[in-house]
């Protein structure tokens, strides 16, 4: 790939709770795929530089009603999960796991079933926008690291773990690690087969040190996967508080909560994930906060499994990062632009309260709303702090990772009214009504992965 140079209208989110609009803003990208500048139009060399890139045939305009927002960044995946989109969601998360996920998983030892499974998902997830993507895989060794091959062949930047789960007490005979050994050999061999992976030099695809949850891991377990994780300096991800019976059950056998426990086995590192992380209270979120641990809000899934809304404006007010996942199947939608606008919704539910039975004043939680804006930087600059790398943002140094909506396609949801929308009014119609008809290209580290330049 040789560098090239992108001009048109980009919006991002540098600052929390705020948009940038650079209208004509020209984005010079290097052979390597990093921003090298981003030139606003009217400064000093921005002619000049507009010209020569067209000169050299590498300057890729975007026409009124394109616009050029980062690559989307998905915090919680189960890869495995994507067969059961749209089912099963009837049950709360215990059931769910046991009676449908468990064995749904269980079927990954087929090498086979696991290329079409991870093909088809990569595939759409890519289509959605999503840049970048944190996965679950399952226990098995070998389909893990085809989640990861097809990753690399696609081009998403995509962050991958092996499950572990011994803990015979959660986990049924038929899937699980058949010890702690086990399971820490094969999240060895998972760490060292992607670091060694041939086309992944610069490190795009990247290895994920994975307890399910606590109820599924034994204490052996989790010990043994901090130690891997600080060995090789890898990104952990684990669920969080999700649900009352899962907090409960952490309470109940290590008499404190899950972000406590995890810290006290050295599982909360600037490097880790927590899903959810529903029901963390203020010495929780101090713990994250100081760990600078990133929480992958997932408010499509918390409405189905979760017995409760995310407080996602408490967090923010403090500090965290905290991102956006969709929770693949717990959360029955690919698209973070959907999950976006559902963290607006669900914020709004907690805010106003849903029981209309209950007094108009103490129904809600005031002060719980959050807007398009804080959204869209959880979906997209969040994302790039919680992992520490750098994407979610158009800044020199950044890599490339970027997607172009287009409210000119046909049919098609997502209308600019001339004279009626404002840029930022259209950031949030993008939010509530683009889907991937709309997303016409997607860059990851500067390769375009969908679409073509002349659209
Ligand atoms: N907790 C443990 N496993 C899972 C899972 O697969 N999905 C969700 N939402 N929560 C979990
Ligand atoms: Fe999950």
């Amino acid at each position: 790939m040789s560098g090239f140079t992108v001009c048109g209208t980009v919006i991002h989110a540098p600052v929390c709770g705020e948009v940038e609009v650079l209208e004509d803003a020209l984005i010079e990208v290097d052979e390597t795929g990093h921003i090298v500048a981003v030139h606003l139009a009217g400064t000093d060399d921005y002619q000049e530089l507009r010209r020569r890139a067209s000169e050299r045939g590498k300057l890729q305009l975007l026409a009124a009603g394109q616009y050029l927002l980062p690559g989307l960044v998905d915090l919680h995946i189960h890869a495995p999960q994507w067969p059961q989109l749209g089912k099963a969601l009837h049950l709360p998360l215990y059931g769910w796991l046991h009676q449908y996920t468990f064995p749904l998983e269980a079927k990954y030892r087929d090498i086979g079933f696991a290329e079409a499974v991870y093909t088809s998902l990569v595939d759409t997830l890519v289509a959605n926008g999503t840049t970048t993507a944190l996965y679950f895989g399952t226990i098995h060794l070998e389909a893990t690291k085809r989640l990861a091959d097809i990753c690399l062949a696609r081009g998403q930047r995509g962050l991958v773990g092996k499950v572990a789960m011994d803990n015979p007490e959660e986990c049924p005979d038929f899937y699980r690690d058949v010890s702690a050994e086990r399971g820490l050999e094969d999240t060895r061999a998972l760490i060292q087969y992607i670091n060694a992976l041939s086309g992944n030099e610069t490190g795009l695809v990247k290895p994920v040190v994975t307890p399910r949850f606590i109820p599924s891991c034994t204490d052996e377990m989790l010990a043994g996967l901090a130690e891997i994780a600080g060995e090789y300096g890898c990104h952990i991800q684990t669920h969080c508080s999700e649900s009352d019976w899962e907090h409960a059950y952490v309470i109940n056998r290590h008499g404190r909560h899950d972000g406590q426990s995890l810290k006290e086995f050295g599982l909360l590192t600037n490097k880790t994930l927590l899903a959810h992380a529903n029901f963390i209270d203020d010495a929780d979120m101090d713990a994250i906060g100081q760990a600078q641990t990133g929480i992958a809000h997932c408010p499509l899934s918390n409405f189905y499994f979760s017995n409760a809304v995310f407080p996602a404006r408490k967090a923010l007010d403090r500090g965290l990062q905290v991102g956006l996942g969709t929770d693949i199947s717990g959360g029955p939608d690919p698209s973070l632009l959907r999950n976006c606008s559902m963290a607006v919704t669900t914020s709004r539910a907690l805010e106003e309260g849903v029981d209309p039975d209950a007094d108009s004043d103490s129904r809600g939680t005031p002060g719980s709303r959050i807007d398009f804006r804080e959204a869209f930087w959880m979906a997209t600059t969040a994302g790039g702090l919680a992992l520490d790398l750098k994407t979610g943002l158009f800044k020199q140094g950044y890599a490339f990772d970027a997607i172009v909506i287009d409210a000119n396609v046909e049919n098609s949801n997502l209308i600019l009214w001339e004279g009626l929308d404002t840029h930022e009014d259209m950031l949030q119609k993008i939010i509530y009504s683009a889907d991937r008809h709309n997303i016409i290209r997607v860059w990851v580290q500067g390769r375009l992965i969908k679409g073509d330049n002349n659209s």
